[in-house]
């Protein structure tokens, strides 16, 4: 078995005009409201990455035409609530949280059972905080004995709304039960303890499902209304910028402009972060689109500082964590994480695989429980591992252009998951990566 590999050579300079690939999170659920939407939804913009990919195919394998993905755009005749058909097999998720976790809401209503499973890593993430409320609601799925995929989820059962307080900041916990609550009798109604990405809830009322924000932090809809389909443009998504915007602010002579980028004020955690540690960032042209606010960005090379990061910005920067922590590597002085133990659930342990990877380029990076200090310093070249996770890849990559030696990043293929064509985008701006197919 071969396995993808990067090489970036160190040093080198971004600069010039780019925009990097559409929303994830926006292109997941732009599909599943489409396709249960009644009447017609065109998408522009659509990530081709194989999280949403694996979406869209499960969503065309329950009887869902969809035409696409043809550079970025996509064509859904929605089948309506109660318009999706048994699939043949396992629906396979491949290493998609947020397909994995909001599917289940969806496929508790369904009148057919279900099996919803995935890679490795996906296989290892915890999905009782699904499957515990929607079992209040009157779901009913089996997990493992550890409550992780695959889920088999019984078709079926009538389901009721719930009034959940939510114990994580989770935005795929409150959509998946949002999205149960379209099948529910009665209200359905999510609190989260911290604000996080409100695309769902924007979305449900760009396709006229009308529902009830009590507060900052409290969501409500009713069951039993309908969706009508709609134009959605997805904007590039600032968790794939972010690679950039750290890559840029710690290579001297960096001057780059990312165009159309998500701004949505629960995603923004990491521009705040990078502008404590002082970095240089422009919002340009800010505007809406398709109900979400967008704007071009322009990062210019600034010394960084260490900081002690907000607690209160974590579920807003939650996924720009492996590149915050490079930034981090590059300040002077220390960089103080707390708060943050969410990150040790995702695609891989990022504060324990961040750590070993940043102790394998000299730098003092010391995981704690929720979090993680790192003592700003010097990059050797190295060679580090990604532990199949596309974001810690992709942050090694760009901590190479402050490298004093090449790195070498081991086990690269998930880039695909989230940013097809990264490796050319960031060569085209100045990074000397290449990769390769290692036996
Ligand atoms: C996402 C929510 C976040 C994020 C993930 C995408 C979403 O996960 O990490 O990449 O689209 O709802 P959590 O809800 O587990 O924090």
């Amino acid at each position: 078995m071969t396995t993808l590999t990067f090489l970036a050579a160190p040093g080198g300079t971004l600069r010039g005009c780019l925009r990097v690939p559409g929303d994830k999170s926006i292109s997941h659920r732009a599909i599943m409201l489409g396709a249960l939407a009644e009447g017609v939804t065109t998408i522009t913009g659509f990530l081709e990455g194989e999280d949403c990919l694996a979406t869209l195919r499960a969503f065309r394998a329950m009887g869902v035409c969809i035409e696409g993905p043809a550079q970025g755009r996509v064509t859904v005749r929605g089948a309506g609530l109660q318009g999706l058909s048994a699939p043949d097999g396992p629906l396979d998720m491949g290493n998609s949280g947020t397909s994995m976790r909001l599917m289940a809401g969806i496929l508790a209503g369904q009148a057919f059972d279900t099996v919803l499973t995935g890679d490795i890593s996906l296989t290892r993430r915890p999905m009782r905080r699904v499957t515990e409320p929607l079992a209040r609601m009157g779901a009913r799925i089996e997990t493992t004995e550890t409550g992780s995929a695959p889920l088999r989820i019984h078709g079926g059962q009538r389901l009721t709304g719930i009034d959940y307080p939510l114990p994580v900041a989770s935005a795929q916990i409150k959509s998946c039960l949002l999205l149960a609550g379209l099948y529910a009798e009665g209200d359905t109604r999510v609190t989260e303890p911290a604000p996080t990405r409100d695309h769902t809830e924007r979305m449900l009322e760009g396709f006229g499902y009308p529902l009830r924000r009590e507060g900052e932090r409290t969501v409500m809809l009713a069951g039993g209304g309908r969706l009508a389909g709609t134009e959605i443009d997805v904007p590039a998504d600032l968790s794939s910028a972010a690679f950039f915007l750290v890559g840029a602010s710690i290579a001297p002579g960096s001057d780059l402009v990312m165009e159309h980028v998500g701004l949505n004020p629960t995603r923004t955690g990491a521009i705040e972060i990078l502008r404590r540690m002082g970095a240089d960032i422009e919002i340009l042209n800010a505007r809406l689109a398709g109900g979400e606010p967008v704007a071009d960005l322009r990062v210019r090379h600034a010394p960084l500082r260490g900081i002690r990061i907000p607690e209160a910005l974590v579920p807003l920067a939650i996924d720009e964590f492996p590149a915050l922590f490079v930034a981090a590597a590059c300040a002077e002085g220390v960089t103080v994480l707390t708060g943050a133990e969410e990150l040790r659930v995702k695609e891989s342990d990022r504060i324990q695989v961040m750590a070993d990877g940043l102790n394998a380029l000299g730098i003092a990076a010391e995981p704690t429980p929720d979090g993680i200090v790192i003592q700003g310093g010097a990059l050797s070249g190295g060679t580090v591992k990604s532990h199949g996770d596309h974001r810690i890849a992709m942050s090694f990559a760009m901590a190479a252009l402050r490298a004093a030696g090449p790195i070498t990043i081991q086990d690269c293929a998930n880039v695909n998951t989230s940013f097809p064509g990264f490796v050319a985008l960031a060569w085209n701006a100045g990074l000397a990566i290449q990769e390769r197919e290692m036996a």
